[in-house]
């Protein structure tokens, strides 16, 4: 049977920690399915279709990733998508407590599902993608801490006359 993992996030944008870490699990899982987070709520800078357009674009169709937008509880996304398991990056031990009380809310909603904690290069450990919306608006280089495609992407909003200000 195919082992496949689910790996939730906002993606707005998706770094090169978050490609490491779909790396990673690719050699524990058959398969990986990205789930971008559609939260009419959270204002982000990219477009639930953008985002998922450039997460496609990183990963061709043989890398065993599939991406899907979502929305609602991730328990549902994952029983829709058959199967249990959740993936989430974990950089420093200030991530822990909230990744802790999301996996053990997602525990309690649905008793089947288990989280896997993975640790991303070393590298890595500091970028976040509001780091990099910070520092690419201030200016600073982003190159190697995010896909080409995103960072042609950022260039391209910072072309438009709104710009990337009002969003970091
Ligand atoms: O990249 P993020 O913003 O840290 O990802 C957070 C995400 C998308 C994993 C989390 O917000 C989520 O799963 N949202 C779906 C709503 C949900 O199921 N909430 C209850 C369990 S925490």
């Amino acid at each position: 049977m195919e082992k496949k993992a689910v790996y939730p996030g906002s993606f707005d944008p998706m770094t090169n920690g978050h490609v490491d870490i779909i790396h990673r699990g690719l050699k524990i899982f058959d398969k990986i399915i990205v789930a971008v987070l559609e939260n009419p709520k959270k204002r982000t800078l990219f477009s639930t279709r953008d985002r998922v357009q450039m997460i496609r674009e990183v990963f061709s169709p043989r890398d065993r990733v599939e991406v899907k937008a979502f929305r609602g509880l991730l328990t549902d996304f994952l029983r829709r998508n058959e199967t249990n398991t959740v993936i989430r990056g974990l950089r420093a031990v200030s991530d822990f407590e909230y990744e802790l009380q999301m996996a053990l809310m997602n525990r309690t909603l649905d008793p089947t599902v288990e989280t896997l904690f993975m640790m991303p290069s070393l590298h890595f450990t500091f970028l976040s993608s509001s780091l990099v919306k910070e520092v690419f608006t201030l200016g600073g280089r982003i190159e190697g801490l995010v896909p080409v495609v995103v960072e042609r992407r950022l260039k391209d909003i910072t072309r438009k006359p709104k710009g990337l200000r009002q969003y970091v």
